[in-house]
């Protein structure tokens, strides 16, 4: 009989391997320690004199490092008594106090009948495959052709076709002795009493078999070719063999790929899978056509402990990436949680490997963000947190949610996190100060315009002002611009308050930025953080001189100073550094954000001028407008280099 694996490990797991071994041999006391459940004695297995004799309690498992046998408490039994395996099974379960499970006939019967099953998939995998070589197979092969993937790729995936036919793998099978039945339940036709004669599943399509993990061809993915097809995406139904809700596609030979290192990638499609492998990317899975479910998400935890989850970027991407991690956040715990990759523009990643090679893929995973980013982006997007009001409800959200981890000290983590990040967002809570800190030059702000507490907010009407994660596109952040004020200061509060580097480490690491002469500043940053020389203001100004970016960092401070944000230079005190830094990376991050969105919006109006497409970019305008407003009420930040005065 059968013994269902969770069984065999509860006994394993009640019964410590010591109390098994330890009823044959003499423990050696010298080098025994029970206490850890670290047992030595003299083989049992080959004669000796010097214990080299081991088992471990924790581990379930001996060896010998005389003889070099192991094993588990089975093994043990029927390697050295001689033992049946269900004798043994049955010995372990009497220590362990647990009845012996009935014997299901009908289960196995079922397995039986699994195995039957696979054996029908395999068969019509291997027609597919032939398929895909024959005369019929001709547009298949050009498509995949035109598509990038090369044989070799198409063969170890065992890529195939399905002839546009309504019989032609029934008959197939048919004529291989498969019985009807199996025909069915293999889920490869469509039957049922309201159709008389039943035919094939999959009629002119690609077919990506998807494997068990163990390699098994359990279920099938079939792309139409016709462009008017129903679906340009089937996967076969559910089956005895197949839960679709339990499977990844690609999941054993990723799981092999990883023993080379790694973390898995979770993308969303068949086609991206594929096309990553081909690329060099072999750890990458996708679920079938459905949004990751919680049993998926448990298959990649066993995989790594942080997978990467990668969504488009645009809209419905997003969705789906907060849906993943709303499913995430119960179970995180330490050593289990995920990173999430947005790709560039509605991309998915086969496009963006073939547009631009293997080192953009690499881009956009070093670029993922931890699960904790993308909440706090959700919550914060778009919202303006202008009253006292408005920031409880944002706390109490953000409470809400953290409340929802399981593992208690990961949940204060998070919550300690959260009220960090809620502090910085809305500036620092302390009061209004009197004049500015030594060094702060009040004399050069003019009268009456006393700098906000926090230095950076404009005191107003509205006090604190909202930064949202989709402020957006200004003259500050678009690429191949000159120098804005806003990335300036940024790398030059960095620079002459190295305090900040090690404060905003990760930060830091993934700046991006719009102008590339503060992006050669940031570089030697990052290598100076790489030297250990990036926790003094003269070690990193080196570091910027050695990379030939002397005239740049003039140029930098200049501009700084023109603008008047003096919190970035070096004379400023620490707090009012932070505070213009944090407020200046917050708009650079959210602008990033709102420049993407319009641009999205933009193309979305041109492929299609509906009135819904044109009312998303009014309302994308306007929450740009917003931000520019936002923007002109804080000082500096309205000057870029040349239009100096704005102020
Ligand atoms: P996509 O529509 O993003 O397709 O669906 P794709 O993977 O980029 O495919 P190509 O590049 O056009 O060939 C992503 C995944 O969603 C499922 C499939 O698993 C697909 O790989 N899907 C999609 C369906 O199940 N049915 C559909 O009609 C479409
Ligand atoms: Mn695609």
């Amino acid at each position: 009989m059968r013994f269902p694996p969770a069984f065999l490990d509860e006994i394993r797991d009640r019964v410590p391997i010591s109390s098994v071994i330890g009823q044959r041999v003499a423990w050696d006391r010298r080098k025994t320690n029970a206490s850890r459940g670290d047992y030595w004695a003299c083989c049992p297995f080959h004669g000796e004199k010097s214990p080299s004799f081991h088992c471990e309690d924790k581990k379930g498992r001996y060896h010998c490092f005389g003889c070099s046998v192991s094993g588990d408490h089975f093994k043990f039994l029927t390697e050295l008594d001689g033992m049946s395996f269900p004798e043994a099974v049955e010995k372990i379960a009497e220590m362990a106090g647990v009845p012996m499970p009935v014997r299901d006939e009908r289960e196995e019967r079922r397995e039986k009948e699994r195995a039957s099953l696979t054996d029908v998939m395999e068969m019509a995998t291997a027609f597919f495959q032939e398929r895909l070589q024959g005369p019929e197979g001709a547009k298949a092969r050009a498509y995949l052709r035109e598509r990038g993937l090369t044989s070799a790729t198409q063969q170890s995936f065992r890529l195939g076709y399905a002839p546009d036919s309504r019989n032609a793998l029934k008959e197939h099978l048919a004529a291989k002795g498969v019985p009807k039945a199996d025909i069915e339940a293999c889920g490869l036709v469509r039957h049922g009493d309201d159709i008389p004669v039943s035919y094939d599943w999959f009629r002119d399509r690609i077919m990506f078999p998807i494997p068990d993990s163990r390699g098994k061809i359990i279920a099938f993915g079939g792309r139409a070719l016709a462009p008017d097809a129903l679906a340009k995406y089937m996967n076969s139904p559910d089956t005895e063999l197949f839960h679709k809700g339990n499977v990844l596609y690609n999941f054993a030979r990723a799981r092999k790929a990883l023993a080379k290192g790694g973390t898995v990638i979770a993308v969303e499609g068949y086609m991206d899978v594929i096309a990553l492998a081909q690329a060099g990317f072999e750890n990458a899975v996708a679920p079938l056509g459905t949004a990751l479910t919680e049993n998926q998400l448990e298959l990649l935890w066993r995989m790594a402990p942080e997978p990467v989850l990668c969504f488009d970027g645009d809209k419905a991407g997003m969705k789906a990436a907060w849906r993943a991690a709303d499913l995430a956040l119960p179970a995180v715990q330490p050593g289990r949680s995920a990173r999430f990759a947005l790709l560039p523009e509605g991309k998915d990643p086969d496009d963006l490997v073939k547009a631009e090679g293997p080192d953009a893929i690499r881009a956009v995973l070093a670029d993922a963000r931890p699960l904790v980013d993308l909440l706090w982006m959700r919550e914060t997007a778009g919202g303006v947190f202008d009253t006292p009001e408005r920031r409880a409800e944002l706390g109490k959200t953000l409470r809400e949610l953290t409340s929802r981890i399981r593992d208690e000290s990961t949940r204060y983590h998070y919550q300690q996190e959260m009220r960090e990040r809620e502090q910085s967002f809305f500036g620092s809570q302390r009061g209004p100060r009197q004049g500015r800190q030594e060094g702060g030059r009040p004399g050069e702000r003019g009268q009456g315009k006393a700098p906000a507490p926090g230095g950076q907010f404009a005191k107003g009407a509205s006090g604190r002002i909202a930064i949202t994660e989709s402020l957006g596109q200004s003259a500050l952040v678009k690429r191949g611009e000159g120098m804005s004020v806003r990335e300036a200061t940024i790398i030059v509060a960095l620079v002459n308050h190295p305090a900040l580097i090690d404060e905003n480490f990760a930060h830091v690491e993934f700046l991006d930025l719009a102008n590339s002469d503060l992006r050669k500043l940031h570089a030697a940053i990052l290598d100076a953080m790489a030297h250990d020389a990036a926790d003094e203001r003269g070690a990193v100004i080196a570091t910027i001189e050695r990379a030939g970016c002397g005239g740049i960092w003039e140029r930098a401070v200049a501009l700084i100073k023109r603008a008047r944000q003096w919190p970035a230079l070096e004379t400023a005190g620490l707090d009012d550094a932070r505070d213009a830094f944090n407020q200046a990376l917050h708009l650079q991050r959210s602008a990033r954000t709102l420049h993407r969105e319009l641009k999205q919006a933009q193309a979305a109006l041109d492929a299609d001028p509906s009135d819904e497409n044109f009312r998303h970019l009014v309302e994308i305008q306007a929450q740009f407008n917003d931000v520019q407003a936002t923007e002109a009420l804080i000082e500096g930040f309205g000057v870029s280099s040349g239009r100096v005065g704005r102020v």
